[in-house]
């Protein structure tokens, strides 16, 4: 979603802010503009499309000098993408311009206040109410803190704000709710930042904020504020990752580069939790006590993180018999349903920031039911308000759509599943031991599969002109194959969907042509003879039979037209492997239509407005 930079300090803070949100574009965004405070001046320079548009003007002649300044990019919500409404937004004389990310929920009410004290808007957007609203404030107060701390007390909505005062120089400001913001504290120079990754490569020193908090950067200097102005404390922290990690290390793209990246963050999510042979959650707050009492597990996430939510939901069930349900974050949120008060509610979620899966959790701790995040991004607004935290060790992950996190969060899953199994007494400890061989097998047999992948780039050239897909499975086939149909609509817009496959026969197998895409699932045996009719009945209509199916499962030899054997594992965890080919089927169509894989068009990496 949108990105937002501050930076002041002694060197031009154009190239600073450039750089920094040219490592952000992996968010989606649809305009880009900076803003430079110089000599009680600000300069704006601003565009909707990509940063290189910007880049070109500036290197054009735009004049935008100074070493204080403000960056964004922006993903529409609050009018269309064009130059006006591209952040940053000012007020009439410019003693205030600001960059924002979020919704002002209140902005009609707060344009109509401001039009009655002779007030104009120029945009569309909701932001440019807040800007001037603090414009207001800062007329009468002539203080940036005291300003601030009057407007957010009007401002309904999620934001982060960060501004320039033009009577201010060398001092950015910022605030934020419900949005991420971070400081970074330099030598002389000082950041702010919707995002570590863009400032990584200039500190790893780093203040997170929470709700509420107002700060204050001066060259070298952060300084925090609590909503009634008065100076606050906070503990500087050292990010470790790697910014490396962030780049592409020769791959032709991102998601590819993390589709190969999944053994290892397979791997490392299970031995942060695995020592001295031994599974221990106590970090993540499960104690053995804890585990006992929980008697109905929610599972509430967004997207691909709800798929592996609905692949937890049969393997929680069938190894731990623990009731679960599975609930898109974004209904979740707006039903009333009677919770159980000795239940465990599972947020997934890799940004840690996605708005429905906020609420949704707010929502459950309301109602006093305890929360679990499993969240990839550490220090995110999700893992910072849940109970209790268990971290997957993805690693940034830049590509829209998610691969390797998505792989960790089926590991983090899984060891769930099988602590509450032991805990509750409902697999025997040989049992418990073999599954914990099997996740250590995970990462190679990843990499067998990964080892073939030129196999499915032949077959996905077929598809090149193809319109739609369908991907069928039964129970934990079927949440994979909703994650193997997500990826190929996300990135190649070849329409697909994932059926339950018992359901083919209730409306969908009218949709069939002759060439259709139609994959197959089948990791499950008791269920092979179940979803191999409903492939051949496909078949009889003209269908081309794609089949992902474990190893020694000869259901379909005859029958398909292309089948993806993946080495055997216990059918728990079938799921890690059977999604490789369809991450990669997904990944080879697109490239085959020539697409912008890693930012799929009207997406973005973390949905921070509902
Ligand atoms: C698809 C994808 C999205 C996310 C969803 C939730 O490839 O990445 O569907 O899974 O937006 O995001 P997080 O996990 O950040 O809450």
């Amino acid at each position: 979603m949108c990105g937002i930079l501050g930076y002041t300090g002694e060197r031009q803070a154009s190239d600073i802010l450039l750089a920094g949100l040219a490592r952000l574009e992996y968010r989606g965004y649809d305009s880009a503009g900076i803003a430079v405070l110089s000599n009680n001046t600000v300069k704006v320079a601003k565009n909707k499309g990509r940063l290189r548009v910007l880049e070109e003007k500036l290197k054009a002649g735009q004049d935008i000098s100074g070493t204080c300044g403000i960056g964004h990019t922006r993903w529409a919500t609050h009018g269309e993408p064009s130059d006006i409404n591209a952040h940053p937004l000012w007020s009439d004389d410019m003693s205030v311009v600001a960059v924002h990310n979020g919704i002002v929920e209140n902005y009609r009410e707060i344009k109509n206040m401001l039009a009655n004290h002779g007030y104009a808007f120029y945009s569309q957007t909701d932001t440019e109410a807040a800007v001037k609203l603090i414009d207001f404030y800062y007329k009468q107060e002539k203080s940036p803190l005291r300003a601030i701390t009057q407007a957010i007390k009007v401002i309904e909505g999620s934001y982060c704000f960060v501004m320039l005062f033009k009577d201010y120089p060398g001092e950015v400001w910022g605030v934020r709710k419900d949005n991420p913001l971070i400081a970074g504290q330099g030598k002389g120079e000082s950041f702010l930042a919707s995002d570590v990754s863009a400032i990584l490569h200039d500190t790893r020193q780093v203040y997170y904020l929470d709700n509420m908090d107002i700060v204050q950067l001066k060259k070298g200097v952060v300084r925090f504020f609590d909503t009634e102005g008065y100076a606050k404390h906070k503990e500087l922290s050292e990010v470790t990752w790697d910014a490396q990690a962030a780049e592409k290390g020769g791959f032709e793209h991102f998601m590819m580069k993390e589709i190969h990246e999944q053994a290892r963050a397979v791997r490392d999510t299970f031995g942060s939790v695995f020592h001295s042979g031994k599974i221990d959650l106590s970090d993540s707050g499960l104690t053995d006590d804890a585990m006992k009492n929980i008697s109905q597990i929610y599972i509430i996430a967004c997207g691909s993180a709800y798929h592996v939510g609905a692949a937890a939901q049969y393997i929680i069930e069938d190894l731990a018999k623990i009731p679960v349900r599975v609930e898109l974050a974004s209904e979740f949120r707006y039903r009333n349903m009677p919770l159980s008060r000795d239940s465990l509610a599972v947020i997934i979620s890799q940004s840690g920031e996605t708005a429905d899966t906020l609420a949704a959790m707010r929502l459950a701790k309301q109602n006093g039911i305890k929360t679990l995040a499993i969240v990839n991004v550490v220090g995110s607004t999700i893992a910072r308000e849940a109970d209790n935290v268990f971290y997957t060790m993805a690693g940034p992950e830049i590509a829209v759509a998610t691969t390797k996190a998505y792989s960790a969060q089926l590991i983090a899953c899984y060891v769930l599943a099988m602590e509450l199994a032991r805990v509750k007494g409902t697999i025997t400890p040989t049992y418990y031991e073999n599954l914990i061989g099997e996740i250590q097998s995970l990462p190679e047999k990843i990499d067998e599969i990964l080892d073939e992948k030129e196999r499915l780039s032949e077959i996905a050239a077929k598809f090149v002109n193809a319109r739609n897909a369908f991907y069928l499975g039964r129970n934990i086939d079927y949440a994979v194959a909703m994650e193997g149909s997500l990826k190929m609509k996300e990135i190649s817009y070849l329409h697909s969907e994932a059926i339950a496959a018992g359901e083919m026969k209730h409306g969908p197998i009218s949709l069939i042509e002759r060439g259709m895409l139609v994959a197959g699932i089948m990791t499950q045996k008791n269920l092979s003879l179940k979803i191999a009719s409903n492939m051949v009945e496909a078949k009889s209509r003209g269908g081309f039979i794609l089949v992902v199916a474990m190893r020694g499962c000869e259901t379909l030899k005859e029958e398909s037209d292309f089948t993806f054997y993946v080495p055997e594992t216990d059918e728990h965890f079938a799921a890690s492997l059977a999604v490789i080919p369809l991450q990669l089927m997904g990944y080879y169509v697109a490239v085959a239509r020539k697409l912008d894989v890693d930012k799929p068009r009207n997406l973005a990496k973390s949905v921070t407005v509902e």
